[in-house]
């Protein structure tokens, strides 16, 4: 069982805050899901937990020894095979050759891509291709704990089904938790146990919304009855209704004393 704890979060890039004291806790086990209006730091707080980016202020507790990383955008070596993107992380460890080829082609497997499709460089990929590459990269270490930058965003419906129900496959089977950013609701409803919502300008978590029963187990029925409840929430106003433009004109509007005009 594995979790994850940030406390009080600051960062800044070029002295604009863009995470201003945000605290998390993800328990051991649990997946939740982190939903927030665009450009309001929910990349930059993945980045902070994955421990690619470090935070200003703020302090961060891992309860696992590996987690599985997926990038909003896939983020794969241009130079590489699909092949060799998902064997990459395994390089860097003691595994023999041939246990780096036997998990690379498990990995390759359970996102459907095609033994074809290992030889081709991200260039001769779809964008849903490049996006399974990158999530069998994140799998072939076999994470105990995962973070996920909006990985589906590009995946056609039936595709982003099934990789979804792969996640809640392997966390099943697995007990691992997991830090699963979407702007998807319904997509957020069907992977986690709760939904974390962010502030609009990275003022901390505003609350949680629980989607009745646990991820896995939910009907599809259940799933939509909950959106559609979810969307009068006021939680999630922002989210449904604040795009970034609006949320940099309030900053603009903050900056130069003015008042809100929208
Ligand atoms: N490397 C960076 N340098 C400067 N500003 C950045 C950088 N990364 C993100 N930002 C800014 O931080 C804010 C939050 O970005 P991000 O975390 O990507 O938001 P979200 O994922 O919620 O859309 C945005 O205003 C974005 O422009
Ligand atoms: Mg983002």
């Amino acid at each position: 069982m594995s979790g994850l704890t940030l406390a009080t979060i600051s960062h800044s890039f070029s002295a604009r805050r863009v995470l201003d004291t945000v605290s998390l806790v993800i328990r051991p086990g649990e997946l939740v899901a982190l939903v927030g209006p665009s450009g309001c730091g929910k990349s930059t707080l993945a980045a902070i937990a994955g421990g690619i980016l470090k935070p200003d202020q703020g302090r961060i507790l891992r309860q696992y020894q590996r987690h599985g990383m997926v990038f909003q955008q896939s983020r794969l070596l241009p130079w590489a095979s699909a092949r060799d993107n998902i064997a990459y992380p395994l390089t860097l460890g003691k595994l023999s050759r041939a246990q780096i080829t036997e998990r690379t082609h498990a990995a390759a497997q359970a996102v459907a891509l095609l033994p074809d499709d290992l030889d081709k460089l991200p260039a001769q990929l779809s964008g849903g291709m490049r996006a399974r590459v990158a999530i069998a990269r994140a799998l072939v270490v076999e994470p105990e704990f995962l973070i996920f930058d909006e990985p589906f965003a590009a995946l056609d419906p039936a595709l982003r089904r099934r990789m979804q129900d792969l996640v809640l496959s392997l966390a099943k089977a697995r007990g691992f938790g997991g830090l699963f950013i979407t702007h998807d609701l319904h997509e957020a409803a069907r992977l986690s146990h709760r939904i974390a919502v962010m502030d609009r300008q990275g003022k901390g978590i505003l609350g949680s919304l629980t989607p009745p029963g646990t991820p896995g187990a939910r009907s599809e029925a259940q799933i939509f009855d909950f959106t559609q409840e979810a969307r009068n929430h006021p939680l999630l106003h922002d989210l449904l209704n604040v795009d970034e433009r609006a949320v940099t004109l309030d900053c603009a509007c903050d900056t130069l004393g003015f008042q809100r005009c929208c």
